[in-house]
This record gives structure tokens, sequence and C-alpha cells, in this order.
């Protein structure tokens, strides 16, 4: 049965109508006819897979990666970066739009590489197949490359098989030298790995959180900030847009005096922010990441900044400095409606609020918005080739 895609969802997955029930499916356009294959059937809705393009939409390139059509990683390889950049905006100002907020994103900062820009990679290992998961599946697509990636890893990915791992994951993340951490969850006895450490700028390999060889970090520097990064410490997966990103909290930080970095991971942008600040405190749960910031606060010569190990939850009603600017970069998961009303309490005059996933931001803007109103919004596409995007926003106290 054939079904033409009307628009994209929340997710860049193409909608259509199948006997007027609502039909997802992931890789396709709108304007594209396809014939599909139903995976999942629920009452509301089915979840499809494209059996075949009947009619390709206008809008509707090739896709660079050969994996584009199985893999669950990039959703939008198979618009131009245009589309998919007007795809970014349109979803957000439609969470915007959902929940009356009247405002209207008009920004968003591309990317200058569209491919090999990112510094991780999180494989799967399954029956000694290395690669990821097809859309929605534990289906595992065995790659040789994957193109949003650093070349480096790229090139390590081909010779992962000499570690002998049966089961597990393996991630691989490099920094501005493209040096290599190996980080490995197995049960399976490691292969000898001689041959990579020999044949690439392998500085570090961790396996079930155990340093096996070298070291258990690495440097990075980005926009002339030093920042040492634990293995398990978060850090952009994109140093391209996480040098936009630091210009922007550079810019609108300017004449903050006292900042509160609240999920600060390795200190960066509190550091970035404390140039001309009195004070800046740092607040984030990850130990390793938070012995990093304090490091990373001595490597950039600061004085002015202190990091603590806490849960925000737990701690944000005991900080009693008062501050006029935070900066809330929270986890996919947003800011929980009691820490927002925390923050809210103290009438801290600037909120800066940066976040990877739209739909929570929104959710914790309609709870800010009735104290603080938007002097500054844009989205980055951190996230180039795939349906995520990155947003800044920058309140005002009313
Ligand atoms: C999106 S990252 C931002 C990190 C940092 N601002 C940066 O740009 O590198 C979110 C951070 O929040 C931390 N985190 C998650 N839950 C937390 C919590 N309840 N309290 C404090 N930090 C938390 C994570 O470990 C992660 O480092």
């Amino acid at each position: 049965m054939e079904v033409e895609i009307v628009k994209f969802d929340n997710l860049g997955r193409g909608i259509g109508y199948l006997n007027d029930k609502i039909i997802f499916v992931p890789k396709t356009v709108p304007g594209d006819i396809v014939t599909v294959n139903i995976k999942t059937d629920q009452k509301k809705y089915s979840i499809g897979t494209i059996k075949e393009i009947v009619k390709p939409s206008k809008l509707r390139q090739n896709a660079i990666c050969p994996y584009f059509s199985k893999c669950g990683g990039c959703d939008l390889m198979h618009i131009s970066l245009s589309n998919a950049l007007e795809y970014k905006l349109e979803k957000v100002n439609s969470l915007l739009k959902k929940i009356k907020i009247t405002e209207q994103v008009k920004n968003i900062i591309k990317c200058e590489k569209s491919i090999n820009y990112r510094n991780k990679i999180s494989l799967k290992v399954f029956n000694g197949e290395i690669g990821f998961y097809e859309n929605n599946s534990h289906n595992l697509v065995p790659i040789q490359k994957c193109l949003i990636c650093d070349e480096k890893i790229n090139e390590l990915i081909k010779k992962l098989k000499v570690l002998n791992i049966k089961n597990g994951e393996i991630v691989i993340r490099s920094n501005y030298k493209h040096e290599l951490i190996l980080i490995i969850y197995s049960e399976d006895e490691l292969g000898n790995y001689d041959t990579l450490i020999n044949e690439y700028l392998i500085i570090g390999i961790i396996k079930n959180d155990k340093l096996i060889y070298g070291d258990d970090y690495f440097i990075e520097n980005v926009n002339n900030y030093l920042f040492k990064v634990s293995y398990n410490s978060f850090f952009q997966v994109n140093p391209f847009m996480c040098s936009k990103l630091f210009d922007l909290v550079k810019e609108y930080t300017e004449y903050s005096q006292n900042i509160l970095d609240l999920y600060c991971g390795v200190g960066t942008l509190g550091i970035v922010a404390s140039n001309k600040t009195k004070h800046v405190l740092g607040v984030e749960i990850i130990p390793n990441a938070i012995k990093d910031a304090n490091l990373n606060k001595n490597f950039n010569g600061l004085k002015n900044a202190e990091f603590i190990c806490a849960d925000t939850g737990e701690i944000i009603n005991k900080i009693t400095n008062s501050f006029d600017t935070i900066i809330l970069d929270p986890p996919r998961s947003g800011v929980s409606h009691e820490i927002l009303k925390q923050i809210m309490n103290a009438k801290i005059e600037k909120i800066i609020y940066i976040s990877c996933e739209p739909q929570t931001l929104v959710r914790d803007l309609s709870i800010i918005l009735s104290d603080y109103k938007i002097s500054y919004f844009t989205l980055l596409d951190m996230f180039v080739n795939t349906e995520h995007v990155e947003s800044f926003v920058v309140l005002k106290h009313l």
C-alpha cells in the first residue's frame, strides 16, 4: 500500500497516513510516495520502514553515507543542508507555538563542516560484528566508517576487530590533535592491541572503567582554552560548533559579575565566562569532571572560579551566594520543575539556557517565562545531518 509523506515529525521522520491512521516512516521526505513494511502497529499510529520509493520527493537527495538507509544515526542526510537547517528552525518554532510562546527563532548558526565533525563515536559489538543499531531496534548494522566522525576515528574503526571483542560496546573519543582514547565495555578478554597502539595515535585504553594503557584523559583545546577531559567526562561532540558556543557565552556574559554554572561538566562555559567576572561557581555531578574542572581553571589561569561536585537538585537550595547570571546546560532531560522554581525564586537577573533537546527546553521555558523574557534566541547546527539541534537562549528577569 502506498503512503504519501506529508511532513516531518520532531524526530526527523516522515509522517503519512495509511487507512486514515498516522504512520511514521524514518528516512522519508515530505513529497515522497513510498510503500512500507509495518514495524510497529499501535491503536493510534504505526511505524514503518521504506519498502520501495515509488516516487521520490523533489526535496530528496542521495545520502552520501552507504549505511544511511539502515543506520539509526543520521536522520537527515537525504535532504540538503539548507533544508535541514530550515527543518530545525521549524521544529523549534512549532514546539514554541504549541505552548503559546509567541517569540520565533529566526537564526541558526551553521557548521563549517557537514562531515568529519564528531569527536566521539559509540559502537555496539554483537557476535564479533561492530556497528550501530538500526532505527528503533537492536539489529546491528556493521560499519567500516562513520562519515560524520573524525577521520582518525574512522581509520581506527577498520582495525577494531584485532581487539577480539565478541559482545559489548566500544567508544572512541578524539581531541584537537586527533589523539584517540578507546573506552571498552565488555566481559571478553582483549586481543593483542599492540598493533593499534603502534599504528594509531592512541593515548589511552580504558576497559570496564579501568585504565589498561596510557592515560584516562586527554587535553582538548577550543578557542585557545585548554581543558583536561577525563574519558567519562562530557565534552561537546562538535568542536567547530563548540567554538561558536563559547563565543556566544563570552558575548552574553560580558557584563556579568557573579555566575552560577549549573551542569558545568569540565568547567568549559564557566571558564569561558569568567574573564571579567568577580566569581564563577560551577556544579556538576560526575566526580572526574569536577576534578578536571578544578584543574582546568588553573590551566587557564583563573583564580575566580570554584567547581563543586554535587547533584544540582540537592544543592540548589543551599547555594546562598547572590548571582546575577546563571548558565544552565542540562542533559537532554532538562531541568526539573523544583530546580527551576528555586532558580526563579532567587530572581537572578539573567539566565543563559543551553540545550540539546528542544522538547525539554520548551517545556522549561514555559515555566521560566512567567518571570523572564527572551532577549536572544539562536540555534546552533551542532549535530549536522541529524534531526538534533542545540539551542542558546538568553532570558532577562522582568
Ligand atoms: C550537556 S552537559 C553540559 C556540560 C558543560 N556545560 C559543557 O558544555 O561541557 C550536561 C552535564 O550535566 C551533568 N549532570 C547531569 N545531571 C546532573 C545533576 N543532577 N547535577 C549536576 N550535574 C548533572 C552531566 O554529567 C553533564 O556533564
